[in-house]
């Protein structure tokens, strides 16, 4: 029994000591975002856009003490020397300021570059007049790691540079001055989501708006209204609430179509709907958006919905049961005109507009899920898009961390965006490097689109296999989990000149709808030669010629979107006088000027909406 006793009580003394090695760790894990509030501009916000005053903190001298461990003073938290003996290394009220949103990289020539630890803080007073109402701070988006502290104390974190989040500070908010401090840091991690290697500009800090978000004690924090998916004539959907849940009344109303539908909350406090609605149909060519109404108590939010339904058949994709074919162009989240973040419905109304300009009904948002604006935009526009996160090239598919941060990222995107129906497709990874820990990393994510939403089809930007002589393959395993397979491929560009579309065929082993997702090539607006000239608007617009008459021999093709609209800053291509840390593979410069590619592809999808297909 002693024997067995001092055993048990080793392996209790080191199961004790575990956990309390391990207590630590977790114990410093600082808390998350609160769940997210949907359709922020539908509801009581206050705007915390504006100048905000911000001290560059390359060392994180404002995190982390001398030993490098997080500082327990919770330092550059807005303290002022108390008299003239006090040491206070810093002080916001005297440093330079930024705009908030807009990235911190143009809007200073010393932080084009920068990667690390900018803080920003401004301060503001209560806006609710009711005492019994909720608050919360809410952000747009953060690059890419944010810490949040009000009047001192940590909020938490939120790790991804291109989702929302908010959190709750009705308890911890003062009638006057409080003070908002943000800690963000774009600094590139191996096992972030995307990793260190990326083409794309790592522009840094709250590069979307910030708001004060009120709402009643018992609020909708979340809903989804949309068509059932197959159906065209029932609405299924549900509403969240966050307060006093169970056994609430809820009413969505969509008042044009003479539709009032109520239902109870469950335990959870959530009320699931399901009922016949005689709608039109949300389509490009008729982009019919309605106005919703979702009422719980003293809680009304409002939101513009379009109605559609999205299937696949064979090789073809169905919009409201009519097989379309996807006109498109890939759009980075790049500033047209000024360079930087783009955000806004400024910005999203340029691009968008240069879509439309095309000929397009289709636009890939590529890597990450971009501004709330573009999806609002895409609605009104009438143009279908696919959706992505930054799942780009090599990540660290077997670190449970990353795939946490990239199921968070997807989990927050498609909470966001479920009821904008211009979201058809899902993309949950580019251009990633075939192995076992990357197909079960994907398909991961794949079930959590599923889980979140049945109603819209999963895609991935994938590579091509091994040719077959002239015949490209498309053979990627991770096909199998797909509902369209997405395709990039740059033949006359990195693979042989535009001529050698001419010999090239296509064979995949998916009887699925496919989207060439990529394919380009790259030209200095105004630089012109022949169309054998290396980086002339010529040559672009060969490899655009041949390209089109190549994919118009595809038979299993479902549409396209070449790379891409827009000329995008990368620290990838510095080629001097051409690239100039630019890559330059759009059909418009970043000046908004049309090169000849962009008429060439004009034309083309002329002649498909005509049905040339
Ligand atoms: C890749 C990648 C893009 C990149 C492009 C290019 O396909 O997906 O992000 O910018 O090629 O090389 O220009």
């Amino acid at each position: 029994m002693h024997q067995r006793q001092s055993l048990h009580a080793f392996l209790t003394g080191a199961l004790v000591l575990a956990v309390a090695v391990a207590a630590p760790a977790a114990a410093d894990a600082p808390p998350g975002p609160d769940p997210l509030i949907t359709n922020v501009d539908g509801r009581r916000t206050t705007s915390l856009d504006g100048i905000w005053r911000t001290i560059v903190d390359a060392f994180e001298t404002g995190y982390y003490d001398y030993r490098y461990q997080p500082r327990a003073d919770g330092y550059f938290l807005d303290r002022k020397a108390e008299d003239e003996t006090d040491r206070v290394e810093y002080s916001f009220d005297t440093s330079p300021t930024l705009l908030v949103p807009g990235d911190w990289n143009t809007q200073r020539e010393s932080l084009l570059l920068y990667e690390g630890t900018v803080w920003y803080r401004r301060t503001f007073d209560d806006p609710r007049e009711s005492g019994t109402s909720r608050l919360f701070v809410w952000f747009g988006a953060v690059a890419s790691k944010a810490h949040v502290f009000l009047n001192g104390e940590l909020l938490g974190v939120h790790e991804g540079a291109f989702t929302p989040f908010n959190f709750e500070i009705t308890d911890r908010v003062k009638p006057t001055d409080n003070v908002l401090v943000v800690k963000a840091d774009n600094a590139r991690r191996p096992e972030a989501v995307p990793t260190l290697d990326f083409d794309w500009w790592n522009y840094g800090g709250i590069t979307r708006p910030v708001r004060l978000v009120e709402v009643p004690g018992t609020f909708i924090r979340d809903f989804v209204v949309q068509l059932a998916k197959g159906s065209r004539d029932r609405v299924r959907g549900w509403v969240t609430l966050d307060g006093t849940k169970a056994g609430q009344e809820v009413t969505v109303r969509i008042a044009e179509a003479g539709i009032s539908e109520t239902a109870t909350t469950d335990g959870g406090g959530r009320a699931a709907f399901d009922f016949p609605a005689r709608l039109d149909l949300w389509s490009p060519e008729d982009p019919k958006l309605y106005d919703v109404e979702v009422a719980a108590g003293q809680d009304v939010v409002q939101d513009r919905i379009g109605f559609r339904s999205l299937e696949t058949r064979g090789t073809t994709i169905l919009l409201n049961g009519k097989a379309v074919f996807l006109r498109g162009i890939c759009v980075h989240g790049e500033a047209p005109y000024r360079s930087g973040r783009a955000f806004g419905v400024d910005d999203a109304r340029t691009l968008l507009g240069w879509v439309k300009a095309l000929g397009g009904n289709f636009v890939r948002l590529a890597h990450y899920p971009h501004d709330e604006a573009m999806l609002r935009e895409a609605d009104r526009m009438g143009l279908l898009v696919w959706s992505e996160i930054p799942v780009y090239w090599a990540i660290r598919w077997e670190s449970p961390d990353t795939l946490d941060n990239a199921r968070t990222q997807l989990t927050e995107s498609i909470t966001r965006d479920r009821n904008r129906a211009s979201i058809a497709l899902w993309s949950v990874a580019n251009e990633t490097p075939i192995s076992d820990p990357r197909n079960a990393f994907l398909k991961a994510l794949v079930d959590r689109v599923r889980e979140l939403d049945d109603t819209r089809l999963v895609t991935a930007a994938l590579e091509r296999g091994e040719p077959e002589g002239d015949t490209q393959v498309i053979d990627d395993p991770f096909g199998k989990h797909l509902d369209v397979i997405g395709c990039n491929e740059y033949v006359g560009w990195y693979d042989g000149l535009a001529e050698k579309a001419d010999r090239v065929s296509w064979r995949s082993v998916y009887e699925k709808p496919h989207i060439m997702s990529e394919w380009g090539a790259g030209a200095r607006y105004g630089r012109h030669g022949t169309t054998r000239t290396r980086w002339s608007e010529e040559f672009q617009a060969e490899v655009y010629r041949r390209q089109a008459e190549m994919l118009d021999r595809i038979p299993f093709l479902a549409g396209t979107s070449p790379w891409l609209l827009m000329d995008f800053r990368s620290p990838h291509r510095l080629l001097p006088g051409v690239q100039d840390g630019w890559n330059r593979k759009g059909v418009v410069s970043d000046r908004g000027e049309r090169k000849k590619a962009f008429f060439v592809l004009r034309e083309w999808y002329g002649r498909l909406a005509e049905g040339e297909r």
